[in-house]
């Protein structure tokens, strides 16, 4: 969700800024645009609703000079997605320009404020108020630009990540952050800034992580100097990051995510690496380990995740009720912050985020520290902001996933959280020595498993074109396969816009059934495991009704195959792990039917990949 990129240095700043933008375009965006301190003296902005191309073109004929300079991708929150609400914006001096992520929650006193002191509006954005607030504050009390950007936001509720340029201001870019993320890039004698290290990683390594409620004075030729919004001074520890430029690339493939369904194999592999030790019989999680006392004498686990993340955690319930017997609770992050829920002190608490930005993942976390338990984050992203407000945790370790749609992070979520509910069942005696073994095997074979089912990818593309045109779908799963349900039907919903629902396949008796005719393709899954019969006779009932079953089976699924009209075979494991196998055909059958209907597989219409604001 938006995107932030600054350049500071000696290099022209157009390039490097519009690359960023370009690397940063997976986060969701609806318009884009730049500011630039040209050689001539000038502040110019330049900015278009549309993609990053439409900007480009639009700069074709201006002057694009200069070694400074910030660019940003809008999604939009206040205003439509237009050229005037894009960002950056001028203050009314047109001396400043401001780009921000997030969302002012008190602009319209300000703004009511601002207009009676003689300043105008040209935007209908949050955004604006707050160049027009900072440069009021600086005439008024004839001060640096610095400072007065300290004072303002001061007056601020909500969340951003601003970074902004003054007119002759020529040696320094400021920024800040309070609920949205920033780094600062330190290349040599170069200074970076970006929502992620995405457009930073090929210039250099090394960044440093603002922290909430921090600002920062990046200027050409001298370390950031970084302050709190209360003036104190802070010093950061440079962080060398692990991300290469190969894994931002589409290596041959037509989309981000297609190669990263085609990673899993390999993502998995990497997640286990160094946490199942090679003699197969211990999980090492240092996470966990270093806090075993706290997880062994938990009362329960509440997992807090929104969208993919949160069916992850729906899954990580039946892994922990049954390996550990603790009773877990899987909230929405959004529903949680808002409840006034019952949390005790040793209660556990899981934050569950690829972006580990997700704001309002963020706000239920810090609702729970109030209450004294243990936060637990399991993220994707390195040094995110999740990652760095939990006690403890767990990185995924799948590199940086570009599509929008979550493939190869939610396997790697539920591998994770098959990890640590696997050892402290095993800690607590909860599950003996044999099956702890044999369970370890059967995960280190699920990477082999997907390997087999990846081989099947021509086959589900066939099966896409009969139902490109379907305007509805339904998903059933039951027991371990009720959250991949749900996960089916949302990769569905998220790139090819086509309408879909899961459910657990006993409950259509109880209403859904009713939706059922010869048009309505149910996607059922129906693996060999303890709910087969169950699920057979779901599956009767749907096409006692005319319903079309593509069921996800089994070799040895003989019954399902005569009565379902299609099926897709993937290999057997234990039940608990065929959600990790069972996502899979799935993902490439969403994929498929959106290429077929030809729609931004990577880039979905209205989704940002971080969602940064609530
Ligand atoms: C996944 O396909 C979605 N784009 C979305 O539901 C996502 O999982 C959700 O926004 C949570 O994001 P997070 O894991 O980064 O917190
Ligand atoms: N709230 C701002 C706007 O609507 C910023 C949105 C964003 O984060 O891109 O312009």
């Amino acid at each position: 969700m938006c995107g932030i990129i600054g350049y500071i240095g000696f290099r022209d700043a157009y390039p490097i800024l519009v690359k960023g933008l370009h690397r940063l375009e997976y986060r969701g965006y609806d318009s884009a645009g730049i500011a630039l301190s040209n050689l001539s003296g000038s502040l110019s902005i330049y900015k278009t609703k549309g993609r990053v191309s439409d900007l480009e073109e639009y700069c074709k004929d201006k002057d694009i000079s200069g070694s400074i300079g910030i660019a940003h991708t809008r999604w939009a929150t206040h205003g439509e997605p237009s050229n005037t609400n894009a960002h950056p914006h001028y203050s009314e001096s047109e001396n400043i320009a401001l780009i921000h992520n997030g969302i002012i929650e008190n602009y319209a006193v300000l703004k009511q404020q601002l207009i009676r002191n003689g300043y105008h509006f040209r935007s209908n954005t949050d955004t604006e108020v707050l160049v027009q607030l900072i440069e009021y504050i600086k005439v008024l009390n004839n001060t640096d630009l610095f400072h007065a950007v300290q004072l303002a936001l001061n007056e601020i509720i909500g969340a951003y990540a601003i970074a902004l340029i003054e007119k002759g201001g020529d040696n320094r870019i400021i920024v800040a952050r309070k609920s949205s993320p920033l780094v600062i890039g330190i290349g040599d004698g170069e200074y970076f800034i970006a929502s992620d290290a995405s457009p930073i990683v090929e210039y250099t390594k090394r960044v440093i992580y603002l922290e909430d409620e921090e600002l920062a004075l990046v200027s050409r030729g001298f370390s950031p100097k970084i302050v709190t919004a209360r003036n104190v001074e802070k010093t950061h520890e440079i962080i060398q990051l692990e991300m290469n430029l190969s894994q931002l690339e589409k290596g041959g493939y037509d989309h981000f995510m297609l190669k990263e369904i085609f990673e899993q194999p390999k993502t998995l592999r990497d997640c286990m690496k160094g946490r199942i030790d090679v003699t197969g019989k211990h999980i090492v999680l240092s996470g966990v380990m270093d806090n075993r006392e706290r997880f062994l004498s938990a009362r329960r686990i509440i997992i807090l995740a929104c969208g993919t993340s949160w069916h992850a955690g729906l899954v990580g319930k039946y892994f922990f009720e049954s390996f550990c017997r603790i009773p877990v609770e899987v909230e929405y992050s959004s529903e949680f912050r808002y409840r006034n829920p019952v949390i005790y002190g040793d209660d556990i608490v899981i934050a569950i985020s690829q972006s580990g930005e997700t704001a309002d993942t963020l706000a239920a976390i810090e609702l729970a520290r109030k209450s004294g338990s243990f936060i637990y984050g399991i993220c994707n992203v390195v040094g995110s902001s999740i990652s760095r407000k939990t006690d403890s945790g767990s990185y995924t370790h799948v590199g940086p996933e570009i599509g929008v749609a979550s493939t190869k992070a939610f396997t790697a979520q539920l591998t994770v959280l098959s990890m640590m509910a696997l050892y402290l069942g095993h800690e607590k005696r909860t599950i003996d020595d044999e099956r702890y073994s044999f369970l370890l095997g059967e995960l280190n074979r699920i990477p082999d498993k997907i390997e087999k089912i990846l081989q099947s990818n021509a086959a589900i593309c066939d099966l896409s074109k009969i139902f490109t045109y379907a305007h509805n779908f339904i998903y059933l799963g039951r027991g371990f396969n009720y959250p991949i349900a749900l996960e089916g039907a949302l990769k569905l919903k998220e790139i090819s816009y086509i309408h879909a629902e899961g459910y657990p396949a006993a409950e259509m008796k109880h209403g859904p059934i009713a939706l059922i005719d010869m048009e309505m393709p149910v996607v059922a899954i129906a693996t060999d495991n303890v709910m087969y019969d169950k699920v057979m006779s779901n599956i009767q009932e749907i096409k006692a009704r005319n319903g079309c079953v593509i069921a996800v089976v089994n070799e040895s699924g003989a019954t399902i195959r005569e009565i379902a009209d299609y099926v897709i075979e993937v290999p057997s494991t234990e039940d608990c792990f065929e959600p990790l196998l069972n996502i899979v055909p799935l993902q490439l059958l969403s994929y498929h039917i959106a290429v077929n209907k030809k729609r931004d597989v990577d880039m979905p219409r209205n989704l940002a990949k971080s969602v940064t604001v609530e």
